[in-house]
């Protein structure tokens, strides 16, 4: 039997667990939109915590309401205006076809804007992107034709949103071009990014007002009854269970973390010896499952700290508290000037410290705490 669970994948729409009050709002603005009353979000949150998977379930929903939506995983290639543009109006209209099944003449028009689109000066090379001016004029001259062609509202979302600052001013002319097709044009649209918690700080420094035009949707780790949805729901029609204590203490080892849940069900799914996985299956695979975790998440993190960051990480271990000042971080781990490590323990990609509040620190999950409490050095 195929394995429903997996971490290394957003979720799809129907394996989709919990979240409610985060779609709740979200067919709040879908409905503002549908209605000209066009609406700008920003979730945020941090690695693995589901924002790919919530933007797939809006596509999913804002597509049952007839509109036309777009997802764009942004990476180290969209380096410039000109590449994001170009990138935002292909994929629209790639995206846009399906949804509107029907008429030939939108089909044709759609598949003639993906091939002709081009927002640079004719024959650019790749390289020369960076430098070269967007035409954005054409940009929305062309998002405009697309509104009033597919005479539906479209979404276009933008994953990983914290690339955006990569090209300067970009969050700052995307907001622009936005609130002017929005308001003066009346094209019926949402703007959605998605991004780490720390999205909005980094783009006050970089715009205020884009901060303003966007409504944030903050994502947590899952509540309990939330991690019992999304162990349960994948096993529809499989005869399967987990029990009750089972989840509880995967909801206590993982607090609700959605990656981490994954983790354990799939591993524990795949180690089933029966058609009830219970606790004691659980307490026999944990440290199997935590080498798992090690092999596939944490070893690589952590061969990628230098010998005072990992000095850092184990003046957490050696103290065996939560959360730690940034005084008893130095003496525990007799780092002198902490201040540089615990910037770079704390930053992108997958930080290893938080911040919970002011001037302390603590591990990203106790997951992480248990693995190096099991790894030597
Ligand atoms: N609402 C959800 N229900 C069930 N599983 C989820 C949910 N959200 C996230 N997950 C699981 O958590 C993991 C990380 O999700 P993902 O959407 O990729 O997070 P992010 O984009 O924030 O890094 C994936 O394995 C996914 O299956
Ligand atoms: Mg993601």
């Amino acid at each position: 039997m195929v394995n429903p669970y997996s971490a290394e994948h957003p979720v799809p729409p129907e394996k989709f667990a919990g979240r409610v009050s985060q779609i709740e709002e979200f067919d709040r603005f879908l409905a503002d939109t549908v209605e000209g009353n066009s609406k700008n979000l920003a979730i945020l949150g941090g690695w693995g915590i589901g924002k790919t998977s919530l933007l797939r379930t809006f596509k999913h929903r804002a597509e049952q309401q007839n509109c036309a939506a777009t997802i764009i995983e942004l990476g180290e290639s969209t380096d410039s205006f000109i590449t994001l543009f170009e990138t935002i109006t292909r994929s629209l209209a790639r995206d846009a076809t399906p949804v509107m099944g029907a008429a030939a003449k939108i089909r044709e028009f759609l598949e003639g804007l993906s091939l002709s689109v081009n927002y640079g000066p004719v024959g650019i090379s790749y390289a020369d992107k960076r430098k070269g001016t967007p035409d954005v004029f054409r940009f929305k001259e062309d998002l405009i034709s697309v509104s009033g062609t597919l005479d539906v509202p479209f979404l276009i979302m933008l994953d990983n949103a914290e690339q955006l600052l990569a090209i300067k001013g970009a969050i700052f002319e995307l907001r622009n071009i936005f609130q002017t097709i929005q308001s003066a044009d009346g094209v019926r649209c949402m703007l959605i990014l998605s991004g780490k918690e720390t999205l909005f700080a980094d783009m006050r420094s970089a715009s205020e007002p884009a901060v303003r035009f966007f409504w944030g949707i903050d994502l947590g780790p899952f509540s309990r009854e939330e991690t019992f949805e999304a162990i349960t729901k994948p096993l529809a029609g499989t005869g399967i269970v987990f029990d009750d204590a089972s989840m509880d203490r995967i909801y206590e080892l993982t607090q609700g973390h959605p990656y981490f849940v994954q983790v354990f069900a799939y591993n524990l799914f795949s180690a089933r010896t029966g058609d009830r996985i219970t606790l004691s299956d659980l307490e026999r695979n944990h440290v199997r499952i935590l080498s798992y975790l090690g092999r596939r998440l944490f070893e690589s993190i952590y061969s990628r700290t230098s010998a005072n960051e990992r000095k850092i990480l184990r003046a957490f271990v050696r103290s065996d508290k939560d959360l730690l000042s940034n005084t008893e971080i130095a003496e525990l781990s007799g780092v002198k000037s902490t201040n540089i490590y615990l910037k770079n323990l704390s930053g992108f990609p997958t930080p290893l410290l938080i911040r919970p509040e002011r001037g302390k620190y603590s591990l990203f999950h106790p997951l992480f705490m248990e693995y190096l409490k099991h790894t030597p050095g």
